[in-house]
């Protein structure tokens, strides 16, 4: 990390993890230069770094995943910090205001953080405003969709989330995984997700323009619950599934009192655990399906071994907050490194080496 970023860093960490959110956000917005790769030598457009998925050409493999940009308000910023794509939401229909402050802890000694947000957003209307005024600029924008807490017909929520956003987003993403409001996970389980799914496809086929539409799942799931889930996404014909969204588990922290905080876990501690789900689902559903990893990336090696797990592309968000806004150019610059040393036409070429490995770990 260089001097300034680690000086911004230290700034934003004397700040509650929420309020330096919203500073690096207002950061963004304005257009600071906080941490934007400054190396104009940073090869965020290497051919080899290239990867055509959906119909859709990614400049590189590694994207922001979603709850950074809740609200549409920065994906322009996040690719000038050399990410492939950006991931905005989750939007819920209505605008609502989440669970009680506090809810977003630094669990520093791990690298992770505990987040119990619960779809802190501003809705639907306030999101498509925003990215009705960047239409027809260049640069992937996918949109994250969600169900209100208090919806009487959740299902109805995503739908209405397909045909609102279907016209500016580059691919959608069907968010059913947040372990943050009630009940939401069990949309995961075979009967309610067939139906969803169902619901969603037509949604789609129904809307002004035909956008990929990916399932994200959690990580926290056995064998036979993917199982099902891979029935499901392939008998409904989704484009791709990101795996995955924060844990429950809490399983080898080195924090004390902050570790039992409620909420979903992200950052280091995910890593392996995401990891192997994954490769378990790239396994399950074969070599056409798309799939996006995302848990503990925190460097090129991380994310090269989500590719070589299974995934087509990859997204943090929590790496980030320990790195700083550098972190996207180093991981990209380590990946065209390594291209280079293995003399690789294309990162792609390392897909599912190590799929075998990582899915025994489950
Ligand atoms: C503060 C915070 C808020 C998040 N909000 C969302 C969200 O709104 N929708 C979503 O799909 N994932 C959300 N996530 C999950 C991330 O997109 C990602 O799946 C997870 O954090 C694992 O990646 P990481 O270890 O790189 O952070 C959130 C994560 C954090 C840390």
């Amino acid at each position: 990390m260089s001097v300034l970023d680690r000086l911004g860093q230290k700034l934003l960490f004397s700040f509650d993890p929420e309020t330096a959110h919203g500073m690096s956000i207002a950061a963004l917005r304005c257009g600071l230069p906080l941490g934007a790769p400054r190396d104009a030598r940073l090869p965020t457009h290497d051919a080899r770094l290239k990867v055509s998925l959906c119909g859709l050409d990614f400049p590189n493999p590694l994207g922001m995943a979603a709850g950074y940009d809740k609200n549409a308000e920065v994906p322009d910023a996040l690719l000038g910090l050399g990410f492939g794509f950006a991931e905005v939401g989750t939007i819920t229909p209505l605008p609502q205001s989440g669970n009680p402050k506090p809810r977003i802890f630094r669990l520093t000694a791990d690298e992770a953080v505990i987040n119990r947000l619960g779809f802190n957003n501003e809705g639907h209307a306030a999101a498509e405003k925003r990215l009705a005024a960047r239409k027809g600029r260049q640069g992937i924008v996918g949109v994250n969709i969600g169900a209100n807490k208090d919806s009487a017909d959740r299902i109805a929520d995503y739908e209405r989330g397909v045909a609102r956003f279907a016209p500016y987003a580059s691919y959608l993403t069907v968010n059913i995984s947040s372990p943050n409001t009630p009940g939401l996970r069990n949309m995961q389980a075979r009967e309610q997700l067939g139906e969803l799914l169902s619901r969603v496809m037509a949604a789609r086929a129904a809307a002004t323009a035909q956008r990929p539409i990916f399932l994200k799942i959690a990580p926290d799931l056995v064998e036979a619950e993917l199982e099902d889930i891979a029935a499901e996404v392939s008998e409904k014909k989704i484009d791709g599934v990101i795996v995955s969204n924060t844990t429950l588990a809490r399983t080898g922290l080195w924090s004390g009192g902050l570790a039992n905080e409620t909420g979903g876990l992200s950052g280091k501690p995910l890593f392996e655990r995401s990891t192997a789900v994954l490769a378990r689902m790239r396994k399950l559903l074969g070599p056409q399906m798309a799939i996006i990893g995302v848990g503990g990336v925190d460097s090129a090696e991380a994310a090269l071994e989500k590719i070589r797990a299974g995934a087509d592309l990859v997204q943090l968000y929590t790496g980030m907050i320990y790195a700083g806004p550098a972190l996207p150019g180093r991981i990209i610059a380590g990946m065209a490194r390594l291209a280079e040393r293995e003399r690789l036409k294309s990162i792609g070429e390392l897909r599912d080496s190590g799929c075998a490995h990582w899915s025994e770990r489950l």
